[in-house]
């Protein structure tokens, strides 16, 4: 194992030994390999750097109690960029040969999984792009298939700690556009926001819809989920979030491992109120307990226990948290050993 101080890494890029790369030319994908060369050439006129045609996806490798390494569900992070290509018109990496993919990645990089207990994690982030010349608007016909891997730490900063939103101004996605999928354009749009909420003091933005600006939709890398006061587990449900696959394990987990009610529905804005505990869920995120959401003045609390999470918060976090790093036993076909 390399020798880094595991316990203090944020969430940054730290390159390591091997990446995945896989290209499609005249309509296939060829073999694949791994490759130590960190960095990508291309044309001044690809179609990414001109019209963005590019998608990718996040997932980690934990080191288990027991000294194993595994990765979380990687058939979903497969299935959903397959759906981003779709809509994005590139090809599709096959399913199977992106979880293969993704195996070979980590064990590649095995010295720079951290250890069990850390809080720190391998971060693998497969991503596509069109990259040949297009100048008139449509799709590549070339495109580059890759894997990285990078050691990361807690995504927000400080660590675990109640975050603060704030209703955004800015819109994130449009009915009928591409929020439901993992396109670059959706993150190069929030940008501006981002930095706004950082200079106001805020951690994240939650974007309402922007049809009718009226219910939550989710935050620039995050699902949100709500527990009302008699303890049901509440999530947004929209065509324009990202279907986040850790939310949709965390409503099976609380179903299942906690025998919580659930509800997927809309949720507006004025209901805020009736909830007495939220947090933020993502593969980056994990689940982060949210303090405070400000909505222009108005300031709706949420109950952050004495650990900084709200009870029921902090045992969806314990119940993932053990399944991913093997002290709870998963579902069938959750986690994926590697090695
Ligand atoms: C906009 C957005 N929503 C939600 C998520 C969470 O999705 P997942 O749980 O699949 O990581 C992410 C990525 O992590 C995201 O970028």
């Amino acid at each position: 194992m390399k020798n880094i101080d595991w316990s203090n890494i944020g969430f940054g890029y730290i390159k390591t030994d091997l990446r995945y790369v896989s290209n499609y030319k005249n309509g296939e994908w060829d073999e694949g390999c791994l490759t130590e060369d960190a960095n990508i050439t291309m044309s001044e006129c690809a179609c990414v750097l001109q019209y963005a045609q590019t998608c990718f996806e996040g997932l980690k490798a934990y080191t288990t109690a027991d000294g194993k390494i595994v990765c979380f569900r990687p058939d979903l992070n497969a299935a959903r960029m397959a759906d981003s290509c779709r809509r994005m018109k590139m090809p599709v990496f096959p399913e199977e040969r992106f979880v293969e993919a993704v195996v070979k990645t980590v064990e590649a990089n095995s010295e720079w999984v951290p250890p069990y207990g850390s809080g720190a994690s391998l971060y693998l982030r497969p991503y596509m792009f069109g990259y040949d010349s297009i100048i008139g608007v449509k799709p590549a016909n070339e495109f580059q298939f890759r894997i990285f891997a990078t050691p990361v730490g807690p995504y927000f900063k400080g660590g675990v700690r109640p975050l603060t939103l704030r209703i955004s101004d800015f819109d994130r996605a449009a009915p009928r556009g591409t929020g439901h999928i993992k396109a670059g354009l959706n993150y190069a749009m929030s940008l501006y926001a981002i930095v706004d909420a950082h200079e106001q003091g805020y951690d994240e933005n939650v974007y309402l819809d922007s049809a009718t600006r009226t219910h939550i939709e989710e935050t620039g890398g995050a699902n949100i989920i709500f527990v009302t006061k008699d303890g049901k587990l509440v999530t947004p449900k929209s065509d324009t979030i990202l279907p986040s696959i850790t939310r949709r394990s965390l409503l099976q987990v609380a179903k299942d491992y906690l025998g919580m009610e659930v509800e997927e529905r809309e949720v507006s804005l004025s209901e805020l109120d009736d909830f007495s505990e939220c947090g933020l869920c993502g593969t980056a995120a994990v689940i982060s307990p949210v303090g405070k959401i400000v909505d222009h003045g108005r300031e709706i609390c949420f109950d952050i226990g004495e650990s900084g999470m709200g009870n029921t918060v902090k045992k969806l976090y314990d119940t993932l948290t053990g399944i991913q790093m093997g002290t709870v036993t998963p579902p069938e076909g959750w986690v994926k050993v590697i090695k």
